[in-house]
């Protein structure tokens, strides 16, 4: 990871941000970009060793980090660990949304509604849940950046996941657009990031390795490869930097030009 292009955002040095989702993948390449650019970290997801990697990570870069093991669907949790942060930092400047993921191939006709509920915890309500500790802050302060994960498979149909993952990452570009209409006027920018096929984590390359068809989805794609996790980081980083002051309530495709619309 360190061998790859991390962009340089100069106005996020000394700012606050809470990361989900930053013990792999995405969120840790998020955590690392920032810590990088010299902002201070709270980072969250459930696994304490992975956490605390990303933490020496971060602090490598000479910067404050601190970690708190929290399920994002547990509502008490969520507040709980918003509350350790801001009583370490006294705010949050930026919220990166990046925990969720599917929970895989499933028809329809075979999903129950407990599984749908599931993959909504995890997937949207826990992007609420995150926002409602972060803004009142940022509406004092007039200023906050929020940005949400979502994905290509929330903008197109596909074959190797399940309807709850497809709409409910649907419904997050969505809720970042409604959302920044509302808390625009309070400085706040509320933006999505959209990836596609990201090689990101040991946990995805086994997922990819049970599916059959990956090489001919990578042939489609107009750049003819997954992405890395640090290219979706930029994306993210960007956003929550006041290089992009002027841009919210925008979705930004970070999909090797699988979709272009
Ligand atoms: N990789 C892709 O191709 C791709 C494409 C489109 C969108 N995305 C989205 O990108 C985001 C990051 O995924 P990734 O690719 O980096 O995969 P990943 O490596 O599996 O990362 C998911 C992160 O979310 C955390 N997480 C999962 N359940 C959680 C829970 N209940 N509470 C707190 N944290 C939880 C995981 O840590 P713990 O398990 O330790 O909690 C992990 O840090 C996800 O929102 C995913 O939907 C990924």
């Amino acid at each position: 990871m360190e061998k790859e292009n991390m962009a340089v955002f100069p106005s996020i040095e000394g700012k606050v941000a809470a990361v989900t989702g930053a013990g792999s993948g995405i969120g840790r390449a998020t955590a690392i970009l920032l810590a990088k650019n010299g902002t201070a970290l709270f980072l969250m997801s459930r696994d304490e060793e992975k956490l605390k990697e990303t933490q020496k990570t971060c602090e490598s870069y000479g910067v404050k980090c601190f970690y708190k093991s929290t399920d994002v669907t547990d509502p008490n949790a969520v507040k709980e660990s918003f509350a350790e942060c801001i009583k370490i930092f006294g705010r949050v400047d930026i919220l990166c949304n990046v925990a969720g993921g599917s929970t895989g191939r499933k028809f329809t006709f075979d999903m129950t509604g407990d599984e749908f509920d599931e993959v909504y915890k995890l997937n949207l309500k826990n992007v609420f849940l995150c926002c409602k500790e972060v803004l009142p802050g940022m509406k004092e302060r007039n200023y906050g950046k929020i940005v949400n994960v979502s994905s290509l498979i929330g903008r197109a149909a596909g074959d190797n996941t399940n309807i709850a993952y497809s709409s409910l990452k649907a419904g997050i570009d969505q809720f970042s657009k409604y959302l920044a209409r509302e808390v625009g006027k309070y400085g706040i920018c509320v933006n999505s990031v959209s990836p596609g096929y990201v090689e990101a984590s040991r946990r995805i390359t086994e997922l990819w390795a049970k599916t059959q068809n990956m090489q001919e989805i990578f042939d489609r794609l107009s750049i003819k490869r997954p992405g890395t996790a640090m290219e979706v980081a930029n994306a993210i980083v960007f956003l929550a930097s006041d290089e992009a002051a002027y841009i919210t309530g925008e979705v930004l495709d970070v999909n090797g030009g699988a979709v272009m619309a």
